[in-house]
């Protein structure tokens, strides 16, 4: 349980943790590469780790440097070095869809058993979006509870390449199918309905691998070998969003938020807040693999948007802080498009909804989004996290602009994404 207090203005700098996507991505291609990748500012939270734990059971040494925070090194064995003590590896996932399905594109094309479960959480989730494409290359998938969804089997077996036609816009999908494509016979393309986030496209390149992306259709050649590169991991922009959307609703505040990733499939936050009339500056721009830059967040009066369709990945785990900003902005703001929401670790629909009702906001859930009447003043409240990271940031930061005490019942899953949470928004409340 955690007290929140209405907020002084945020000032300073805060450092913002590596992005998780990139983090898993660099654990993941890193071991199926020939040699040694060296990755800095990686998030060092309970998904990632997750993501390390896998791979230390799949026979590859992940080293931490426990003296430089985020310094790994990855000892990659090449394509076929991934060597579990047994013929059958079991495999935790704990909290987290993204390794969960991300590894069963890796894990189908192996000479070896996998199983793969995560928490109740990860186990409610759904898996046939991954199972289906992946058993049409051959892949031998079960659900073991025949329910769509992990625990996992995976018999591994050779694979041919197809080309897909996804009914969602996923990233954990598209890299499943594409990483599953390092190994098949022949290419493997996926079409997406709207652009999903390519970290992983982008670091295949750099990997050396051979990918082509054409509008939301991206193509990937098998290859024998991956080449060990060096990745400074950019700061998470779903965790700056935090800082951001208190930075925009407290007044007074002025917060600069260093090195943030801004890749053009994950900015749709700033995009939205900027047409809500937030005061956002982009400095010292960098244009590396992964594009950053430092954000310099100003209060300002926040209005009403609708926000829908391609935009919707480009911003998807943001939108619970985004209603949060919402409720605070004059007018009315609508959100549609964003069902995947009801399925991600919490209903974020239902989580959002029922908690900002509580502290006194003007919220209608829909099936795909919600409706927000902004402008009423909030009051503190007792907020149920579902044990979801994402939900318990987003009222930490409506408790910042309500009155009187909010209280988080359980604020400790915090540590999936973002473990020095708490701390770090205490640093620029001071
Ligand atoms: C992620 C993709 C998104 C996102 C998740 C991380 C990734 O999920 O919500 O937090 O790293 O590929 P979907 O692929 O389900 O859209």
């Amino acid at each position: 349980m955690l007290t929140i207090k209405k907020a002084a203005p945020l000032r300073g700098e805060a450092a913002i943790p590596g992005d998780k996507s990139i983090s898993h991505r660099s654990i993941m291609l890193g071991a199926l590469a020939d040699g040694d990748t060296h990755v800095t500012n990686f998030l060092e939270s309970a998904d990632c780790l997750s993501t390390i734990d896998c791979f230390t059971r799949l026979g590859i040494f992940v080293e931490r440097d426990f003296t430089h925070p985020g310094h790994v090194i990855v000892h990659g064995m090449g394509m076929q070095g991934l060597h579990p003590s047994f013929h059958t590896v079991v495999l935790y996932t704990g909290n987290s869809g993204t390794t969960t399905r991300i590894m069963t594109g890796i894990l189908a094309p192996q000479r070896f058993v996998s199983l793969v479960s995560g928490d109740n959480s990860v186990n409610a989730r759904p898996m046939k979006r991954v199972i289906t494409p992946l058993a049409q290359m051959g892949a031998k998938i079960v659900s073991m509870n025949d329910d769509g969804c992990a625990p996992l089997q995976i018999t591994g077996t050779p694979l041919h390449g197809i080309t897909y036609d996804s009914p969602v816009a996923s990233a954990q999908v598209k890299s499943a199918i594409l990483l599953a494509g390092l190994y098949a016979e022949g290419p493997t393309t996926v079409n997406e309905p709207t652009k999903s986030r390519d970290h992983t496209e982008r670091m295949l390149r750099a990997f050396g691998a051979s990918v082509e992306t054409k509008g939301n259709s991206v193509t990937v050649t098998p290859t024998d070998r991956l080449t060990p590169i060096d990745i400074e991991v950019p700061g998470d922009i779903s965790s700056a969003a935090y800082f951001l959307a208190g930075a925009c609703i407290v007044p007074g505040s002025e917060v600069l938020l260093k090195h943030v990733g801004i890749n053009p499939t994950r900015d749709g936050i700033l995009r939205v807040a900027k047409a809500m009339g937030a005061d956002i500056e982009l400095v010292n721009e960098t244009k590396d693999a992964e594009p950053c830059a430092d954000l310099l967040v100003k209060s300002s009066a926040l209005h009403g948007t609708t926000i829908g369709g391609d935009l919707i990945p480009t911003l998807i785990d943001e939108l619970p802080v985004i209603a949060v900003m919402a409720a605070c902005a004059e007018g009315t703001t609508v959100i549609t498009d964003a069902a995947e929401l009801r399925v991600k670790e919490s209903d974020r629909i239902r989580a959002v909804a029922e908690g900002l009702s509580a502290m006194g906001a003007d919220i209608t859930p829909t099936a795909d989004g919600f409706v927000i009447h902004g402008g009423k003043p909030l009051h503190g409240a007792k907020i149920h996290t579902y044990d979801d990271h994402r939900i318990a940031m987003s009222f930490a930061v409506a408790g910042l602009a309500a009155e009187g005490e909010t209280i988080l019942d359980d604020e400790s899953c915090v540590r999936i994404s973002y473990p020095s949470f708490f701390q770090d928004l205490a640093a620029l409340e001071r």
